[in-house]
Protein backbone atom coordinates (compact mmCIF):
# COMPACT_ATOMS: atom_id res chain seq x y z
CA UNK A 1 0.00 0.00 0.00
CA UNK A 2 1.37 3.12 -0.89
CA UNK A 3 1.60 6.19 1.08
CA UNK A 4 -0.94 8.36 -0.77
CA UNK A 5 -3.85 5.95 -0.22
CA UNK A 6 -2.66 5.57 3.36
CA UNK A 7 -3.06 9.21 3.99
CA UNK A 8 -6.77 9.35 2.20
CA UNK A 9 -8.19 6.30 3.99
CA UNK A 10 -6.65 7.87 7.14
CA UNK A 11 -8.46 11.24 6.42
CA UNK A 12 -11.24 9.59 4.94
CA UNK A 13 -12.01 7.47 8.58
CA UNK A 14 -11.29 10.85 9.97
CA UNK A 15 -14.04 12.79 7.84
CA UNK A 16 -16.37 9.98 8.88
CA UNK A 17 -16.01 10.08 12.64
CA UNK A 18 -16.00 13.73 12.91
CA UNK A 19 -19.15 13.16 10.96
CA UNK A 20 -20.54 10.56 13.72
CA UNK A 21 -19.35 13.04 16.61
CA UNK A 22 -21.07 16.09 14.97
CA UNK A 23 -24.38 14.27 14.53
CA UNK A 24 -24.16 13.34 18.16
CA UNK A 25 -24.13 15.90 19.61
CA UNK A 26 -26.91 17.73 16.95
CA UNK A 27 -29.22 15.49 18.13
CA UNK A 28 -28.98 16.83 21.41
CA UNK A 29 -29.74 20.37 20.11
CA UNK A 30 -27.83 23.11 21.58
CA UNK A 31 -30.18 26.36 22.69
CA UNK A 32 -30.17 28.93 19.79
CA UNK A 33 -29.30 32.99 20.38
CA UNK A 34 -32.86 34.31 20.64
CA UNK A 35 -31.89 37.78 21.44
CA UNK A 36 -31.76 41.21 19.62
CA UNK A 37 -30.40 40.56 15.73
CA UNK A 38 -26.93 41.14 15.69
CA UNK A 39 -26.06 44.74 14.93
CA UNK A 40 -29.27 45.94 16.24
CA UNK A 41 -28.62 49.34 18.04
CA UNK A 42 -29.43 48.92 21.78
CA UNK A 43 -28.96 45.12 22.02
CA UNK A 44 -26.03 44.23 24.08
CA UNK A 45 -23.74 42.85 22.14
CA UNK A 46 -22.17 38.94 22.90
CA UNK A 47 -19.46 37.89 21.28
CA UNK A 48 -16.94 34.51 21.76
CA UNK A 49 -13.68 35.65 20.42
CA UNK A 50 -12.12 32.49 19.68
CA UNK A 51 -8.28 31.29 18.97
CA UNK A 52 -6.89 27.91 18.75
CA UNK A 53 -3.43 29.21 20.34
CA UNK A 54 -2.13 31.07 23.54
CA UNK A 55 -4.34 33.72 24.31
CA UNK A 56 -0.98 35.64 25.86
CA UNK A 57 0.44 35.59 22.66
CA UNK A 58 -2.51 36.34 20.74
CA UNK A 59 -2.11 40.45 20.87
CA UNK A 60 -4.80 41.06 18.55
CA UNK A 61 -7.45 38.78 19.03
CA UNK A 62 -6.94 40.25 23.10
CA UNK A 63 -7.31 43.82 21.35
CA UNK A 64 -10.37 42.78 19.94
CA UNK A 65 -11.44 41.52 23.31
CA UNK A 66 -11.00 44.57 25.30
CA UNK A 67 -11.92 47.18 22.62
CA UNK A 68 -15.25 45.31 22.72
CA UNK A 69 -15.12 45.13 26.59
CA UNK A 70 -15.15 48.89 26.31
CA UNK A 71 -17.79 49.46 24.64
CA UNK A 72 -19.93 47.35 26.98
CA UNK A 73 -19.84 43.76 25.14
CA UNK A 74 -19.95 40.74 27.16
CA UNK A 75 -16.95 38.64 25.69
CA UNK A 76 -16.20 35.13 26.14
CA UNK A 77 -12.51 34.52 24.90
CA UNK A 78 -11.44 31.00 24.35
CA UNK A 79 -8.11 30.26 24.27
CA UNK A 80 -5.45 28.52 25.13
CA UNK A 81 -4.03 30.16 28.71
CA UNK A 82 -0.35 29.10 28.36
CA UNK A 83 1.79 32.77 29.05
CA UNK A 84 0.58 35.50 31.54
CA UNK A 85 -2.54 36.84 29.87
CA UNK A 86 -2.56 41.09 28.92
CA UNK A 87 -3.22 42.68 32.86
CA UNK A 88 -6.12 44.25 30.49
CA UNK A 89 -8.14 41.16 30.88
CA UNK A 90 -8.29 40.10 34.20
CA UNK A 91 -10.85 41.50 36.17
CA UNK A 92 -12.50 42.79 33.68
CA UNK A 93 -15.78 42.73 34.53
CA UNK A 94 -17.06 42.46 30.55
CA UNK A 95 -14.63 39.76 29.74
CA UNK A 96 -14.52 35.85 31.00
CA UNK A 97 -11.50 34.10 29.75
CA UNK A 98 -12.74 30.57 28.90
CA UNK A 99 -9.36 28.39 28.27
CA UNK A 100 -9.61 25.58 26.20
CA UNK A 101 -7.64 22.31 27.54
CA UNK A 102 -4.04 21.94 25.88
CA UNK A 103 -4.12 18.70 23.24
CA UNK A 104 -1.79 15.82 24.06
CA UNK A 105 1.80 16.24 22.64
CA UNK A 106 2.29 14.15 20.04
CA UNK A 107 5.14 11.50 21.07
CA UNK A 108 8.54 11.56 19.07
CA UNK A 109 7.50 7.63 18.31
CA UNK A 110 4.37 8.58 16.60
CA UNK A 111 4.00 10.20 12.93
CA UNK A 112 2.59 13.43 12.33
CA UNK A 113 0.06 11.87 9.92
CA UNK A 114 -1.14 9.63 12.60
CA UNK A 115 -1.13 11.74 15.15
CA UNK A 116 -2.53 14.89 13.47
CA UNK A 117 -6.29 13.29 13.26
CA UNK A 118 -6.21 12.29 16.63
CA UNK A 119 -5.40 15.95 17.86
CA UNK A 120 -7.92 17.73 15.61
CA UNK A 121 -10.71 14.84 17.18
CA UNK A 122 -9.67 15.96 20.26
CA UNK A 123 -10.01 19.91 19.59
CA UNK A 124 -13.48 19.28 17.56
CA UNK A 125 -14.71 17.24 20.93
CA UNK A 126 -13.79 20.36 23.55
CA UNK A 127 -14.42 23.11 20.90
CA UNK A 128 -17.73 21.80 19.78
CA UNK A 129 -19.10 21.21 23.68
CA UNK A 130 -17.90 24.42 24.60
CA UNK A 131 -19.45 26.51 22.07
CA UNK A 132 -22.62 25.11 21.37
CA UNK A 133 -23.39 23.69 25.10
CA UNK A 134 -21.21 25.07 27.91
CA UNK A 135 -21.42 28.67 27.00
CA UNK A 136 -24.98 30.76 26.50
CA UNK A 137 -25.72 31.72 22.79
CA UNK A 138 -23.63 34.54 22.09
CA UNK A 139 -24.63 37.20 18.93
CA UNK A 140 -21.25 36.80 17.38
CA UNK A 141 -19.00 34.46 17.03
CA UNK A 142 -15.10 36.26 15.88
CA UNK A 143 -12.34 33.34 15.15
CA UNK A 144 -8.89 33.88 14.27
CA UNK A 145 -7.71 32.86 11.26
CA UNK A 146 -5.42 30.64 11.32
CA UNK A 147 -5.48 28.25 12.68
CA UNK A 148 -8.21 27.12 10.70
CA UNK A 149 -8.67 23.34 11.34
CA UNK A 150 -10.88 22.64 12.98
CA UNK A 151 -11.90 26.21 14.61
CA UNK A 152 -13.55 27.48 10.94
CA UNK A 153 -15.62 24.42 10.63
CA UNK A 154 -16.88 24.04 14.19
CA UNK A 155 -17.59 27.61 14.40
CA UNK A 156 -19.54 27.82 11.29
CA UNK A 157 -21.69 25.12 12.55
CA UNK A 158 -22.28 26.67 15.99
CA UNK A 159 -23.21 29.62 14.34
CA UNK A 160 -25.36 27.76 11.81
CA UNK A 161 -27.19 25.99 15.21
CA UNK A 162 -27.85 28.64 17.39
CA UNK A 163 -28.22 30.99 15.30
CA UNK A 164 -24.90 33.73 15.89
CA UNK A 165 -22.97 35.39 13.58
CA UNK A 166 -19.49 34.15 12.46
CA UNK A 167 -17.05 36.99 11.45
CA UNK A 168 -13.58 35.44 10.32
CA UNK A 169 -10.51 37.59 11.51
CA UNK A 170 -8.16 36.79 8.43
CA UNK A 171 -4.61 37.09 10.09
CA UNK A 172 -2.96 34.99 6.91
CA UNK A 173 -3.62 31.87 5.88
CA UNK A 174 -3.47 28.41 7.03
CA UNK A 175 -2.50 26.57 4.24
CA UNK A 176 0.18 29.16 2.69
CA UNK A 177 2.06 28.28 6.26
CA UNK A 178 1.34 24.28 5.80
CA UNK A 179 2.66 24.69 2.12
CA UNK A 180 6.18 26.35 3.98
CA UNK A 181 6.45 23.84 6.23
CA UNK A 182 5.42 20.68 4.29
CA UNK A 183 6.33 21.49 0.70
CA UNK A 184 3.18 22.69 -2.19
CA UNK A 185 2.64 19.74 -3.28
CA UNK A 186 1.65 17.69 0.18
CA UNK A 187 -1.82 16.35 -0.39
CA UNK A 188 -2.70 18.10 3.46
CA UNK A 189 -1.78 21.49 1.93
CA UNK A 190 -3.94 20.72 -0.98
CA UNK A 191 -7.49 19.40 1.69
CA UNK A 192 -6.91 22.82 3.61
CA UNK A 193 -6.80 25.19 1.24
CA UNK A 194 -10.06 23.65 0.12
CA UNK A 195 -11.59 23.87 3.26
CA UNK A 196 -10.51 26.86 4.02
CA UNK A 197 -11.91 28.14 1.19
CA UNK A 198 -15.14 26.75 1.74
CA UNK A 199 -15.78 27.65 5.20
CA UNK A 200 -14.03 31.27 4.74
CA UNK A 201 -17.34 31.63 2.44
CA UNK A 202 -19.53 30.67 5.40
CA UNK A 203 -18.46 33.87 7.39
CA UNK A 204 -21.05 36.58 7.41
CA UNK A 205 -18.15 39.35 8.30
CA UNK A 206 -14.30 39.46 7.66
CA UNK A 207 -11.69 41.50 8.75
CA UNK A 208 -8.21 41.12 7.20
CA UNK A 209 -5.35 42.70 8.38
CA UNK A 210 -4.47 44.11 5.18
CA UNK A 211 -6.08 45.79 1.80
CA UNK A 212 -3.99 43.05 -0.68
CA UNK A 213 -5.41 40.36 1.66
CA UNK A 214 -9.10 41.56 1.11
CA UNK A 215 -8.57 42.17 -2.86
CA UNK A 216 -7.45 38.09 -2.89
CA UNK A 217 -9.99 36.85 -0.68
CA UNK A 218 -12.52 38.51 -2.90
CA UNK A 219 -11.13 36.86 -6.10
CA UNK A 220 -10.62 32.75 -6.36
CA UNK A 221 -10.33 30.25 -5.07
CA UNK A 222 -11.94 31.70 -1.93
CA UNK A 223 -14.41 33.88 -3.63
CA UNK A 224 -16.02 35.53 -0.43
CA UNK A 225 -19.06 37.62 -1.15
CA UNK A 226 -19.41 38.78 2.31
CA UNK A 227 -19.19 41.94 3.71
CA UNK A 228 -15.29 42.84 4.32
CA UNK A 229 -13.01 45.35 5.67
CA UNK A 230 -9.23 45.53 6.43
CA UNK A 231 -8.13 46.50 9.59
CA UNK A 232 -4.21 47.16 10.41
CA UNK A 233 -2.50 46.09 13.45
CA UNK A 234 -1.73 48.60 15.68
CA UNK A 235 1.08 48.94 18.41
CA UNK A 236 0.08 48.43 21.87
CA UNK A 237 0.17 51.08 23.94
CA UNK A 238 3.31 49.87 25.75
CA UNK A 239 4.82 50.83 22.94
CA UNK A 240 6.12 54.68 22.91
CA UNK A 241 8.77 56.64 21.32
CA UNK A 242 11.17 57.87 24.31
CA UNK A 243 12.02 61.45 23.63
CA UNK A 244 14.29 62.15 26.42
CA UNK A 245 18.13 61.65 26.50
CA UNK A 246 18.21 60.78 29.85
CA UNK A 247 15.44 58.12 29.76
CA UNK A 248 17.62 57.05 26.45
CA UNK A 249 20.17 56.41 28.88
CA UNK A 250 18.69 55.04 32.13
CA UNK A 251 16.91 52.94 29.94
CA UNK A 252 19.96 51.84 27.89
CA UNK A 253 21.70 51.02 31.17
CA UNK A 254 19.21 48.53 32.27
CA UNK A 255 18.08 46.93 29.67
CA UNK A 256 20.83 45.66 27.28
CA UNK A 257 23.00 42.84 28.37
CA UNK A 258 25.16 43.50 31.10
CA UNK A 259 28.31 43.07 28.92
CA UNK A 260 27.60 46.02 26.14
CA UNK A 261 26.38 48.45 29.32
CA UNK A 262 29.81 49.82 28.70
CA UNK A 263 29.39 51.32 25.42
CA UNK A 264 26.23 53.06 26.10
CA UNK A 265 28.17 56.50 26.74
CA UNK A 266 29.21 55.96 23.02
CA UNK A 267 25.65 55.10 22.08
CA UNK A 268 23.96 58.43 23.29
CA UNK A 269 27.24 60.31 21.56
CA UNK A 270 26.09 58.67 17.99
CA UNK A 271 29.38 57.12 17.95
CA UNK A 272 28.53 53.75 18.28
CA UNK A 273 24.70 52.51 16.43
CA UNK A 274 22.14 50.31 18.11
CA UNK A 275 20.54 48.11 15.35
CA UNK A 276 18.06 45.85 17.01
CA UNK A 277 15.92 43.25 15.32
CA UNK A 278 13.86 40.11 17.21
CA UNK A 279 13.62 36.70 14.95
CA UNK A 280 11.81 33.82 15.48
CA UNK A 281 14.97 32.14 14.39
CA UNK A 282 13.21 29.97 11.76
CA UNK A 283 14.07 28.93 8.34
CA UNK A 284 11.07 31.81 7.23
CA UNK A 285 12.76 34.65 8.85
CA UNK A 286 16.48 34.58 6.93
CA UNK A 287 18.77 35.15 9.54
CA UNK A 288 21.52 35.19 7.40
CA UNK A 289 20.30 37.83 5.58
CA UNK A 290 21.26 40.11 8.44
CA UNK A 291 24.48 38.32 9.08
CA UNK A 292 25.62 38.74 5.49
CA UNK A 293 24.75 41.83 5.61
CA UNK A 294 26.95 42.63 8.45
CA UNK A 295 30.11 41.26 7.31
CA UNK A 296 29.73 43.61 3.96
CA UNK A 297 28.95 46.31 6.40
CA UNK A 298 32.19 45.06 8.35
CA UNK A 299 34.26 45.10 5.17
CA UNK A 300 33.23 48.12 3.40
CA UNK A 301 35.99 49.96 5.12
CA UNK A 302 37.01 51.66 1.72
CA UNK A 303 36.11 54.91 0.90
CA UNK A 304 34.66 55.53 4.00
CA UNK A 305 34.85 55.39 7.42
CA UNK A 306 32.15 52.51 9.32
CA UNK A 307 30.82 53.72 12.56
CA UNK A 308 30.72 50.80 14.56
CA UNK A 309 27.22 48.93 15.60
CA UNK A 310 25.83 46.96 18.15
CA UNK A 311 22.99 44.64 16.86
CA UNK A 312 21.05 43.36 19.56
CA UNK A 313 18.98 40.24 18.62
CA UNK A 314 15.51 39.22 20.45
CA UNK A 315 13.96 36.19 20.45
CA UNK A 316 13.78 32.64 20.54
CA UNK A 317 13.82 30.03 18.01
CA UNK A 318 15.21 26.39 16.71
CA UNK A 319 18.14 27.70 14.51
CA UNK A 320 19.31 30.26 17.35
CA UNK A 321 22.25 28.23 18.39
CA UNK A 322 23.48 27.47 15.39
CA UNK A 323 23.76 30.77 14.64
CA UNK A 324 25.48 32.03 17.46
CA UNK A 325 27.98 29.69 17.06
CA UNK A 326 29.45 31.05 13.36
CA UNK A 327 28.70 34.66 15.06
CA UNK A 328 31.54 33.53 17.60
CA UNK A 329 33.78 31.34 14.75
CA UNK A 330 33.20 35.19 12.87
CA UNK A 331 33.94 37.19 15.14
CA UNK A 332 37.36 35.11 15.73
CA UNK A 333 37.99 35.19 12.45
CA UNK A 334 38.13 39.13 12.36
CA UNK A 335 35.10 38.61 9.89
CA UNK A 336 33.36 41.49 12.00
CA UNK A 337 35.52 44.57 12.88
CA UNK A 338 33.27 47.10 14.20
CA UNK A 339 30.09 45.22 14.73
CA UNK A 340 29.04 43.66 17.69
CA UNK A 341 26.21 41.05 17.74
CA UNK A 342 24.65 40.21 21.09
CA UNK A 343 21.40 38.40 21.85
CA UNK A 344 18.58 39.41 24.40
CA UNK A 345 15.57 37.79 26.21
CA UNK A 346 13.73 40.53 27.18
CA UNK A 347 10.54 40.96 29.26
CA UNK A 348 7.91 42.71 26.87
CA UNK A 349 8.16 46.34 28.53
CA UNK A 350 11.83 45.83 28.16
CA UNK A 351 11.70 44.95 24.57
CA UNK A 352 9.53 47.99 23.90
CA UNK A 353 12.06 50.18 26.01
CA UNK A 354 15.12 48.83 24.04
CA UNK A 355 12.76 49.50 20.56
CA UNK A 356 12.68 53.12 21.81
CA UNK A 357 16.62 53.32 22.35
CA UNK A 358 17.29 51.90 19.14
CA UNK A 359 18.34 53.97 15.80
CA UNK A 360 17.59 50.97 13.80
CA UNK A 361 15.09 48.01 13.49
CA UNK A 362 15.31 45.41 11.03
CA UNK A 363 12.70 42.90 10.22
CA UNK A 364 13.42 39.92 8.27
CA UNK A 365 9.85 38.60 8.17
CA UNK A 366 9.17 36.82 4.96
CA UNK A 367 5.35 36.53 4.39
CA UNK A 368 4.41 32.65 3.58
CA UNK A 369 0.84 34.52 1.79
CA UNK A 370 2.39 37.45 0.72
CA UNK A 371 -0.21 39.65 2.23
CA UNK A 372 -0.04 38.93 5.75
CA UNK A 373 2.19 42.16 7.70
CA UNK A 374 5.08 41.84 10.47
CA UNK A 375 3.50 42.89 14.06
CA UNK A 376 6.68 43.62 15.01
CA UNK A 377 7.43 46.58 12.62
CA UNK A 378 4.05 47.71 14.23
CA UNK A 379 5.61 47.58 17.55
CA UNK A 380 8.95 49.53 16.14
CA UNK A 381 6.89 52.14 14.66
CA UNK A 382 4.97 52.40 17.89
CA UNK A 383 8.42 52.76 19.46
CA UNK A 384 9.13 55.81 17.24
CA UNK A 385 11.68 53.36 15.34
CA UNK A 386 12.44 53.72 11.81
CA UNK A 387 13.19 49.89 9.85
CA UNK A 388 15.11 48.50 7.85
CA UNK A 389 12.47 45.66 6.02
CA UNK A 390 12.59 42.66 4.18
CA UNK A 391 10.49 43.82 1.38
CA UNK A 392 9.74 40.80 -1.27
CA UNK A 393 6.01 40.65 -0.76
CA UNK A 394 2.59 42.44 -1.67
CA UNK A 395 1.17 44.07 1.20
CA UNK A 396 4.86 45.31 2.33
CA UNK A 397 3.49 48.78 1.10
CA UNK A 398 0.90 48.87 2.84
CA UNK A 399 3.19 49.39 6.23
CA UNK A 400 6.45 50.41 5.36
CA UNK A 401 6.69 53.66 3.57
CA UNK A 402 9.39 53.70 1.70
CA UNK A 403 11.61 56.54 2.68
CA UNK A 404 9.52 58.29 4.44
CA UNK A 405 9.25 55.68 7.96
CA UNK A 406 11.70 53.27 6.57
CA UNK A 407 13.54 51.14 3.52
CA UNK A 408 13.00 48.16 1.87
CA UNK A 409 15.29 45.52 0.97
CA UNK A 410 15.63 41.88 -0.37
CA UNK A 411 19.44 41.49 -0.17
CA UNK A 412 21.86 41.16 1.85
CA UNK A 413 23.95 43.41 -0.24
CA UNK A 414 20.98 46.45 -0.36
CA UNK A 415 20.26 46.23 3.73
CA UNK A 416 24.36 46.56 4.39
CA UNK A 417 23.83 49.20 1.75
CA UNK A 418 20.86 50.92 3.92
CA UNK A 419 22.92 50.16 7.05
CA UNK A 420 25.67 51.85 5.76
CA UNK A 421 24.22 54.57 4.41
CA UNK A 422 21.32 55.47 7.34
CA UNK A 423 24.32 54.94 10.24
CA UNK A 424 26.81 57.44 8.67
CA UNK A 425 27.37 61.45 8.94
CA UNK A 426 25.81 61.68 5.21
CA UNK A 427 22.50 59.64 6.13
CA UNK A 428 21.73 61.32 9.50
CA UNK A 429 19.20 63.66 8.42
CA UNK A 430 17.65 60.82 6.36
CA UNK A 431 17.64 59.05 9.79
CA UNK A 432 16.19 62.26 11.58
CA UNK A 433 13.36 62.70 8.66
CA UNK A 434 12.91 58.51 8.76
CA UNK A 435 12.43 58.44 12.63
CA UNK A 436 9.82 61.21 12.62
CA UNK A 437 7.51 59.38 9.90
CA UNK A 438 8.07 56.30 12.31
CA UNK A 439 6.78 58.61 15.44
CA UNK A 440 3.66 59.69 13.05
CA UNK A 441 3.10 55.99 11.93
CA UNK A 442 2.77 54.98 15.45
CA UNK A 443 1.03 57.64 16.68
CA UNK A 444 -2.23 55.67 14.43
CA UNK A 445 -3.47 53.63 17.45
CA UNK A 446 -6.52 51.29 17.39
CA UNK A 447 -8.42 52.22 19.25
CA UNK A 448 -10.36 55.22 16.30
CA UNK A 449 -9.65 52.72 13.74
CA UNK A 450 -11.31 49.82 15.50
CA UNK A 451 -14.31 51.80 16.71
CA UNK A 452 -14.86 53.03 13.03
CA UNK A 453 -14.40 49.55 11.89
CA UNK A 454 -14.85 46.46 14.06
CA UNK A 455 -17.32 48.73 16.39
CA UNK A 456 -19.31 49.38 14.06
CA UNK A 457 -19.88 45.94 12.24
CA UNK A 458 -20.98 44.81 15.71
CA UNK A 459 -22.70 47.52 16.15
CA UNK A 460 -21.26 48.80 19.32
CA UNK A 461 -20.36 52.28 17.78
CA UNK A 462 -21.93 54.38 14.93
CA UNK A 463 -19.05 56.15 13.93
CA UNK A 464 -18.49 56.06 10.42
CA UNK A 465 -15.05 55.31 9.02
CA UNK A 466 -13.04 58.57 7.84
C1 LIG B 1 -18.24 46.97 30.86
O1 LIG B 1 -19.46 47.37 30.28
C2 LIG B 1 -20.10 48.48 30.89
C3 LIG B 1 -21.41 48.70 30.18
O2 LIG B 1 -22.20 47.54 30.21
C4 LIG B 1 -19.21 49.68 30.81
O3 LIG B 1 -19.82 50.79 31.47
C5 LIG B 1 -17.87 49.36 31.47
O4 LIG B 1 -16.99 50.44 31.33
C6 LIG B 1 -17.25 48.12 30.87
N1 LIG B 1 -16.08 47.73 31.64
C7 LIG B 1 -14.86 47.57 31.12
C8 LIG B 1 -13.82 47.16 32.09
O5 LIG B 1 -14.58 47.74 29.96
C1 LIG C 1 -7.88 40.57 40.41
O1 LIG C 1 -8.67 40.45 41.55
C2 LIG C 1 -8.08 39.71 42.61
C3 LIG C 1 -9.06 39.61 43.78
O2 LIG C 1 -10.36 39.87 43.40
C4 LIG C 1 -6.77 40.37 43.03
O3 LIG C 1 -6.14 39.61 44.02
C5 LIG C 1 -5.87 40.52 41.83
O4 LIG C 1 -4.70 41.24 42.19
C6 LIG C 1 -6.56 41.24 40.70
N1 LIG C 1 -5.70 41.22 39.54
C7 LIG C 1 -5.52 42.27 38.74
C8 LIG C 1 -4.58 42.09 37.61
O5 LIG C 1 -6.08 43.33 38.89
Amino acid sequence: MGVPVLIYSLLFSVFVLILLTCLCFLLLGPSKYAGPAAGSPGAVVSVDVLVLGDIGRSPRMTYHALSIAKHGGKVNLIGYLESPPHPGLINNTNITITPLPTPPQRPQSIPFILFAPFKVLYQIYHLFSLLAYSLPPAQWILVQNPPSIPTLAVASLVCHLRNSKLMIDWHNYGWTILAGTRGPRHPLVYLSKFYECYFGRLGHFHLTVTKAMARQLRAPPYKITNPMIDVHDRPAAIFQPIFSKSEREQVLNRVLPASQRQLVPQIMEGTMRLLVSSTSWTPDEDFSILLDALIKYAAAATGEIVVPVLAIITGKGPQKEMYLRKIADLTAAGRLPNVRIDTAFLPFPDYAKLLACADLGICLHMSSSGVDLPMKVVDMFGAGLPVAAYSGYESFGELVKEGENGHGFETAGELAGIIARLLSARGAAELVALRRGAVREGGLRWDEMWDATVGTALGLTTEKRT
